[in-house]
């Protein structure tokens, strides 16, 4: 019987990061999630048993600014199920401000969490992905190729993020890990503050990323799509 396969989500706790969870949950993996707060992840934790039981959930508090803690996370997986054979760098903040009005700290923690902490991902699941031959998905955004007025900070992380996920497929492909980088338009999530509801129908909901997720780990190893662009089909006309 084939062994069942493990997932790393980081900011799994609600949106995308809780929809790629509940897909891979759907279809037999074990998963991990990470947010940054108790409250969120063991409120994730609890809403992910009620559906799919204990056993192949794990939940951590960490925050992706901390690369130690990071590692400690993906120790944590691997002891408990053997080994991680795809790992999701979803976790993700937004703000937007004319450059006027943004602050450093506004700054820092969007170029923090969006590109340093992908990058303390990989570093802290690069073991684990070489041993598995596995999978590395980031989740960029359509604003890491298309920029727009009051969105330095985040266009700067996700412009940064593409190219930092290209030039990882390069390097990881060598060692038998294919990487990926999902970059969606409108998702129907918490992100920047959104209430999802039926305003949110016509966006892209959070379990399609997840089954994208799926359908590129089944797909042969020997094609990668690298770079994905997914937008909603059919938005509000204007
Ligand atoms: N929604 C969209 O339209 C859209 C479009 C393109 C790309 N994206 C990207 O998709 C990703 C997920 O966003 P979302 O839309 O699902 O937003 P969301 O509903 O607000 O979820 C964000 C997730 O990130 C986690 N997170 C935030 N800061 C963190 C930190 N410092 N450490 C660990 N976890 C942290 C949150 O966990 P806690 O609550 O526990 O902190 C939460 O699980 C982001 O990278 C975002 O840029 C979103």
């Amino acid at each position: 019987m084939e062994k069942q396969k493990t997932a790393l989500i980081t900011g799994g706790t609600k949106g995308i990061g809780y929809g790629i969870a509940q897909v891979l949950l759907e279809n037999g993996w074990n998963i991990g999630i990470t947010g940054s707060s108790e409250n969120s992840v063991n409120s994730a934790m609890n809403k992910l048993s009620n559906s799919f039981g204990k056993d192949r959930i794990a939940g951590y508090i960490c925050d992706v600014r901390d690369g130690e803690a990071q590692i400690a996370t993906v120790d944590q997986l691997v002891g408990q199920f053997g080994g991680m054979d795809m790992l999701v760098a979803n976790a993700g903040v937004g703000h937007f401000a004319d450059i006027g009005e943004m602050t450093t700290e506004q700054w820092n923690e969007v170029i923090d969490v969006n590109l340093t902490g992908v990058f303390h991902s990989i570093k802290a699941g690069l073991g684990a992905l070489k041993e598995s031959k596995g999978f590395f998905i980031t989740i960029a955004s359509l604003a890491g190729t298309n920029f727009f007025a009051r969105g330095a900070a985040y266009c700067a992380s996700k412009f940064g993020l593409v190219g930092f996920t290209q030039a990882v497929m390069l390097d990881l492909r060598e060692h038998g890990i294919r990487t990926s980088t999902i970059m969606p338009g409108s998702v129907a999530t918490h992100f920047n503050g959104n209430q999802p509801g039926p305003k949110d129908d016509w966006k892209i909901q959070p379990e399609d990323i997840g089954q994208m997720v799926l359908q590129l780990y089944d797909m042969d190893p020997r094609t990668l799509p690298s770079k994905i662009e997914v937008r909603p089909s059919m938005p509000p006309k204007r």
